[in-house]
């Protein structure tokens, strides 16, 4: 992974951070019932083409498309098709962007419409998740505390707490070392330094946590059919605070 020389190097990190977070607010603005996730594909292309970013997604090892779009059983890399919202689906959104090279990641999973209490509890436990485990980021941190602590919250619910999709270094590329689980053992693993930057990105199914991939080969569902959500940030170690990248 690179190391940040100085804070000048993380203004880009900012500039495609604040631009995955408007995506974010626009594109959560038009998930309403009747939309197909193409439009909302569509959406973010125009929000990227404005913004003189360039899409992190979009031909990753041949990715079609500038977001993934998730909805309900769908864990991650959802490519966004000819699927339309419905009230009551939930829905997580996936966008990367670069700026002068230095990319930006995040994630979030919302209600369209009314949806039920299981579901609302689904995505605000994963979001904590998310938060308990950025509030452990600093220099010299283990990854293995953070990702013990966001297992443990996963647990308590008795949600599935996905383990073969992980967070990551990033910067100059999108996915950049370290692995960053979702689970752990305290004070094990790689130690976290000044100067780095991370996605820490939990994945919660309300029935097991076992995974199965679509014949598109990218599509990952739960394999118990049950609804799964997903929250990922970017964020920087810098000299004096950690930064998160991707919020606006
Ligand atoms: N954003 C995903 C992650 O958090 C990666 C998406 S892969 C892509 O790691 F091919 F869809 F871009
Ligand atoms: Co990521």
């Amino acid at each position: 992974m690179i190391t940040f020389k100085s804070q000048e190097d993380f203004l880009n990190m900012e500039k495609a951070g604040r631009i995955v977070a408007t995506i974010h607010s626009e594109l959560r603005e038009a998930s309403t019932p009747g939309i197909p996730l193409t439009t909302l594909d569509e959406l973010a292309k125009s929000i990227v083409e404005k913004s003189g970013s360039t899409s992190s997604f979009l031909g990753y090892m041949g990715y079609p498309a500038y977001i993934c779009a998730s909805p309900n059983d769908v864990i991650v890399h959802g490519i966004p098709g000819k699927y339309i919202l419905d009230e009551g689906d939930i829905l997580s959104i996936d966008v990367g962007v670069s700026v002068n090279g230095y990319h930006a990641d995040a994630a979030l999973t919302y209600g369209v419409g009314k949806i039920s209490a299981e579901n609302q509890a689904l995505i605000d436990v994963t979001r904590d998740a998310l938060y308990a485990g950025i509030a452990l980021v600093a220099d010299g941190q283990k990854l293995g505390t953070i990702g013990n602590k966001i297992e443990k919250i996963g647990n308590k619910f008795s949600y599935g707490v996905v383990k073969e999709y992980v967070g990551h270094g990033i910067g100059l590329e999108m996915h950049e070392d370290p692995q960053v689980p979702n689970y752990g053992k305290k004070n094990q693993g790689f130690t976290l330094k000044k100067g780095m930057a991370i996605c820490i990105e939990p994945m919660f199914n309300i029935g097991s946590a076992q995974t199965k991939v679509d014949d598109d080969e990218w599509t990952v569902r739960t394999f118990d059919g049950s609804n799964s959500a997903h929250w990922e940030h970017t964020i920087g170690i810098m000299d004096d605070e950690v930064r998160i990248f991707t919020e606006k």
